[in-house]
């Protein structure tokens, strides 16, 4: 099945002094999603923005806004990132000993809920999920900072992640976050990656360059 490359620019690579215009340039240069990084400084090492931040960003784009979730506890602040604007919120499985009572409150409140897995996490769990998530998102690097090298293993879990969306027969999205270039873009989505999370790949040569970026990671 021939699917289209969907981006999502991670906005952790933006100039945060100009935030809300960084989102409008990546907006207009093409991007499908605005992918945001939230993270706690205690699931992962940095701390970076919370439901406050994504709610005086969201009027700067009306795409998908698509939040990463790399905080423990998870569930006290899913109705807050909702209501700031979220459309997908997406949680980390091993975040939570209760994910499957994660996605149904994130559905619960009419968002699309994804899951995500760390590198060293393997993909039998989301047998029990895989009929309520909206998006799988398989991390090629550790989370917690931008910038790093994508992980090579991981193409191998996202080839099977692939046969098993493509034998639910439902309509989920098979996202890749972390050290994609427009090397690494193309083997992802080769595995049968739909959407290719990217910081440091967009954002590098400053706003005249994003399109041109985004062009190239979608494989123009
Ligand atoms: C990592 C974050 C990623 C990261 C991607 O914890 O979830 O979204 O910012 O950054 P690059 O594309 O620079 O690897
Ligand atoms: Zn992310």
């Amino acid at each position: 099945m021939q699917r289209e490359t969907r981006i999502a620019p991670s906005i952790l690579s933006a100039d945060f002094a100009r935030l809300g215009e960084e989102i409008a340039a990546i907006d207009a240069a093409g991007a499908d999603y605005i992918h945001v990084d939230v993270m706690d400084g205690h699931f992962v090492p940095a701390i970076t923005i919370g439901p406050a931040v994504v709610k005086a960003i969201r009027p700067f784009s009306k795409k998908t806004f698509d939040v990463h979730l790399m905080i423990s506890p998870v569930d006290n602040y899913i109705r807050e990132f909702a209501d700031a604007g979220s459309d997908i919120i997406t949680i980390h499985a091993e975040a939570t000993p209760h994910c499957h009572r994660t996605i149904q409150l994130i559905k619960s409140l009419d968002k699309k809920a994804g899951i995500s897995l760390n590198p060293g996490t393997s993909i039998e769990l989301l047998d029990n999920v895989m009929d309520m998530v909206d998006l799988i998102l398989v991390m090629s690097v550790n989370p917690g900072f931008g910038g790093q090298k994508f992980i090579v293993s991981q193409l191998e879990k996202i080839r099977r992640i692939r046969q098993r969306i493509d034998n639910s027969g439902r309509d989920i999205d098979l996202q890749v976050d972390g050290g994609i270039n427009m090397e690494t873009a193309g083997w992802a989505v080769e595995a049968g990656a739909d959407v290719l999370v990217a910081g440091t790949a967009t954002f590098t040569g400053g706003p005249s360059q994003y399109e041109i970026n985004i062009q190239k990671l979608r494989g123009e």
